[in-house]
Parts: structure tokens; C-alpha cells; sequence
């Protein structure tokens, strides 16, 4: 029986259009899935949206349209901006589906059965950008959000349903020691751990519906709908069937991936809720960092610095969106991005370093070799040197990728091409072509290199599956096998080329 894997994302909110930052975490899991995919694991990957909440209703309130048409009209839009940039999601969520909804009320219905929630009157301060209550120590020195600056927080005093915490957070903080993979990277976990020092206060899990209707019906009080936050995570139990018996096998393998920005709903919220409601917590929770404008500033539409990602497929096409996303990131800190940016690592990575040569070493081969890959003759040291750095390279694929090590993998690539094309320098099979005597040794070199490019481009099918593809499809390479292996001499001699174009045309 094929192993299972579950990969999510968060769902996103839909007071607007899809911008980068969800576009890079789909995408990574897109990267992951298919890395799981090459390691022979069954796959499930779900990405969507969230579309309930006070800011998705104000939204559509703002557009003056009725609020089922609003969020049909984003969620088609998010779907269809997954789509173009290769998201192959199993799972597209909505939350405003009906079996999503019961299931919620069920889970909310069980944890008020162990008397876990109580009903009180709370007087705080609340930030629509985040949805969430704030405590002053939260604030800014004006008093505002950090994360939601130009977003008024509002004072409420209001009675509401609260889950308690508290007693469950030592069974946490034990579940993290006990499971060192739980949160990853490290810096994260530390945060996550602070989060969890001190007593936890109740969460608020209702909001009065005098204030906000676009949620799911408190099960034991019609007068109130689900907090959003709770709502929400429950999508990664709701997609895979639960309360329905058959979730349990992906459940068990389920990895969250997640912005810093969510590591407390994620980390603290959710586990909680989950050991409210008896069920075990999932296996994995992989935290990124945020991207930001060049020189470290925050993109915003007045600056002008938001990369559109529709934008910059049109004028790069999407693997280079992967491509940047991928080995650009930065594990722990913040990482910077601009259309200039994604622009010049197209041109010098993806296209100097990596097409170019294909396309050089493929036509050379196909004007002199009569459209074939050449035959082969004795392998020098050098050749085997360079095949073994292919061979080292592409390892990293055919093993279990973290979230965190995507840019280390996708740079190793990066140095094998770099190798390649100095072999080929020193090679020099344009001038070994020129003799008779020396002919027989430019086959191989141009064997090694083409055998060499199919082993990089079967690896890169993981980050940008398009372009991977169109490249196997030049060199007419045989279907690579399930589990991957870096293997050489998979390209057969002999082998008729096909048609060959550039792989990553330069654009200025
Ligand atoms: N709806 C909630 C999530 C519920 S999950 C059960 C939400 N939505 S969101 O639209 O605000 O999306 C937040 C997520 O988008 C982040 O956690 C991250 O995955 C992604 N990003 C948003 N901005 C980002 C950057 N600037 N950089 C990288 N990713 C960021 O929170």
C-alpha cells in the first residue's frame, strides 16, 4: 500500500485578490507534493479559501454586492490564479460549503458537552485585520495593530462563547518537547514556546450575530456565529471527511504549512482544540517567513512595490515565479522581492546557467550527430567527476524536502549547471568536433552533459514542472521512474532529439 502524506496551506482570507504571499505558500506546497510524489507517496494537497469573517462581509458590503456572488467571484479568482501557477491542489476549500459547516458545529457541540466552553461578557480590543481580540501590550504606541496599521482597532464589549485553554497547555508545551519535528524551523518553536510561558486566557470562539452574520451557526445558541478563527482551522479536518470515519490515515500524516503571521492560531489555538475535541494533533507545523519589498520595506500598493504575481507570469511566465519563490526564500528571516529582482535571477540562473546550455549542447548534437544524442565512448575522470556532482545535486530531491531546505536544494542545482558549464569550457567539444581523431571523445562530452542535464531537469520537475518538462521533452528522455533517483545513463545514445528551442528566453 502506497505511504499517504497531507500537505496544507492556509486558506485565505478574500477581501481581495490573490497577492504573493499566497501565491508562495501554495506554491511550496505544490513543490512538496510533488517531491512526495517522487518519493512514491500518495498525496493529498488542499489550498483555498476562508470566507467567512467580519473583514470577507466588509469587503463585499464595500463592493455593494450580495455577499454569496462576492465570494463566488474571489473564490473563482483564487482557484484560477492556483491553476495558472501550477498549484495542483487535490482539495480546493471553501468554507462556506455545507459539509464544512455541520462539521464544525459538531466539533464546537462535542467540546461544549465536556463543559469546555463557557459564556461570559468580555469588554477588549479588537483588530478586523487579523480577527482577533488584542491586549494593550499588543498595540502599537498609537494604539494601532502592528501588522494591521491602517485598519482601526475597534473597542467591543460584548458577551460571547469562550473555549478554555488554560488546562491543556502543559499537555502542549509537552507535546513540543517530546515531538521535536512538531514545529520547525527551530526559531519558530522558540517563539511557539513563549507563546505558551504564561497562563492562557479563554478564546473567544463566537461573535454575537448583531455584529457579524458570515459565519458558521453556533450549534447551542442561534443568536451567535463561529468565530472565524475556529471555523477555519477546521477545514484540515473537515476536507479529509472528519467526523466521518476514513480521515484518520491522512490526519496522521498531515503537515500545516504556514506564515509567521499564523503561528499562534496554528500552534496554539488549533492544538488546543483539538485535545478539547479528543483528537490527536497534527504531525508537522512548517512556519516561513514573510516576503518583503526590495531594501527590506514593506510592499504596500502606495509605495508601489506589490508584486502581482498574474503580473510577473505575464512578463516572465510562472517557473520563473516558482523559481524565485523557491531559491530566493529564506528560512528564518525575511526575504526580499521586486519584479527586477525575479527578473535577473531568470535571466542569470535559470537562463545563463541552466537553458543555455541545454539549448547549446542539444543543437550542437542535433547539426552533428545527425539529431541524435551521441554514442559514447571511454569515460575520462573528468567526466566522471562532473557526473558524480550531478549525481551529488540531485540526491536532495530523491530525499524527504522540509519546507526550509527548498532554496538550499534548488541552489544545489544551481552549482551542478555552474560545474557543467565549465566542463563544458574546458571540454571544448565545439573544437574536439573540428578533428577526426578527437571526434569520438566530443560525443562524450556531449553524452555526459545531455545525460547530466536529464538527471538536473528530472530533479527541477519538483519546483517548475513546466519548463522540467519541455526540457525532458528536448532531450526525448524516458519516463523517469516512481520512487526518483539521480540515476545515470538513463539517456540512451542514439536517441533521437526533439525539437529544440530556448528553454528561458532573456527578457530585459
Ligand atoms: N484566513 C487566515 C488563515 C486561516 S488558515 C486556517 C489568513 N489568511 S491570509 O489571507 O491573511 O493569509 C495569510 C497567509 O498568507 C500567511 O500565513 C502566509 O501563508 C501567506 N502570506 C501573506 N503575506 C505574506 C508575505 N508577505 N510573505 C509570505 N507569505 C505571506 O491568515
Amino acid at each position: 500500500m502506497l505511504m499517504k502524506s497531507y500537505i496544507t496551506t492556509p486558506i485565505y482570507y478574500v477581501n481581495g485578490s490573490p497577492h504573493i504571499g499566497h501565491a508562495f505558500t501554495s506554491i511550496m506546497a505544490d513543490i512538496l507534493k510533488r517531491n512526495r510524489q517522487a518519493l512514491g507517496y500518495e498525496m493529498m494537497l488542499s489550498t483555498g479559501v476562508d470566507e467567512h469573517g467580519q473583514k470577507n462581509q466588509e469587503a463585499a458590503e464595500d463592493l455593494g454586492m450580495p455577499v454569496t456572488d462576492y465570494l463566488d467571484m474571489r473564490c473563482k479568482e483564487f482557484r484560477d490564479v492556483f491553476e495558472q501557477l501550477g498549484v495542483e491542489f487535490d482539495y480546493f476549500v471553501r468554507t462556506s460549503r455545507e459539509g464544512h459547516k455541520t462539521a464544525v458545529a459538531e466539533m464546537e457541540q462535542r467540546i461544549f458537552d465536556k463543559g469546555l466552553i463557557v459564556k461570559k461578557q468580555y469588554t477588549g480590543i479588537y483588530c478586523k485585520g487579523c480577527e482577533e481580540f488584542k491586549k494593550e501590550s499588543d498595540l502599537t504606541e498609537d494604539g494601532q495593530c502592528p501588522l494591521h496599521p491602517t485598519m482601526k482597532v475597534e473597542q467591543t464589549d460584548e458577551t460571547n462563547y469562550f473555549l478554555k485553554m488554560e488546562p491543556f497547555r502543559e499537555k502542549l508545551l509537552k507535546h513540543i518537547d517530546d515531538n521535536p519535528d512538531f514545529v520547525q524551523p527551530e526559531p519558530f518553536k522558540n517563539e511557539l514556546k513563549k507563546m505558551l510561558a504564561e497562563p492562557l486566557e479563554d478564546l473567544c470562539i463566537s461573535r454575537p450575530k448583531t455584529r457579524v452574520t458570515l459565519g458558521v451557526d453556533l450549534p447551542f445558541d442561534p443568536d451567535f456565529v463561529t468565530y472565524v478563527w475556529f471555523d477555519a482551522l477546521a477545514n484540515y479536518l473537515t476536507n479529509i471527511g472528519w467526523p466521518e470515519d476514513g480521515y484518520q490515515d491522512w490526519w496522521a500524516e498531515c503537515e500545516h504549512m504556514i506564515g509567521k503571521d499564523i503561528l499562534k492560531p496554528h500552534g496554539v489555538y488549533w492544538p488546543l482544540m483539538l485535545m478539547a475535541a479528543d483528537l490527536p494533533l497534527p504531525k508537522k507545523l512548517s512556519v516561513h517567513s514573510h516576503w518583503v519589498g526590495a531594501g527590506g520595506v514593506k510592499m504596500s500598493k502606495s509605495i508601489g512595490n506589490v508584486v502581482d504575481p498574474i503580473e510577473v507570469m505575464d512578463k516572465l511566465g510562472v517557473d520563473a515565479l516558482r523559481w524565485y519563490l523557491a531559491r530566493h526564500m529564506r528560512a528564518d528571516t525575511d526575504s526580499q522581492i521586486s519584479v527586477d529582482l525575479i527578473t535577473q535571477a531568470y535571466n542569470s540562473e535559470l537562463g545563463n546557467k541552466i537553458g543555455n546550455l541545454l539549448s547549446r549542447v542539444a543543437k550542437f548534437s542535433n547539426k552533428n550527430f545527425d539529431g541524435k544524442v551521441p554514442m559514447p565512448g571511454a569515460l575520462t575522470a573528468e567526466d566522471e567527476a562532473l557526473r558524480n556532482t550531478v549525481v551529488e545535486a540531485g540526491k536532495a530531491f530523491a530525499g524527504w524536502i522540509n519546507l526550509q531546505d527548498i532554496p538550499v536544494a534548488t541552489q544545489q542545482i544551481v552549482d551542478a549547471a555552474v560545474a557543467m558549464n565549465e566542463y563544458i569550457d574546458q571540454q571544448a567539444p565545439w573544437s574536439l568536433f573540428k578533428n577526426e581523431e578527437t571526434r569520438e571523445r566530443c560525443a562524450t562530452v556531449l553524452y555526459v552533459t545531455l545525460d547530466c542535464q536529464r538527471i538536473l531537469f528530472e530533479a527541477l520537475t519538483q519546483v517548475i514542472p513546466g519548463s522540467a518538462a519541455r526540457a525532458l521533452g528536448m532531450l526525448n528522455a524516458p519516463q523517469a521512474a516512481t520512487p526518483w533517483a539521480p540515476e545515470l545513463d538513463k539517456l540512451a545514445g542514439g536517441t533521437e532529439l526533439g525539437e529544440i528551442d530556448a528553454l528561458f528566453p532573456r527578457v530585459q
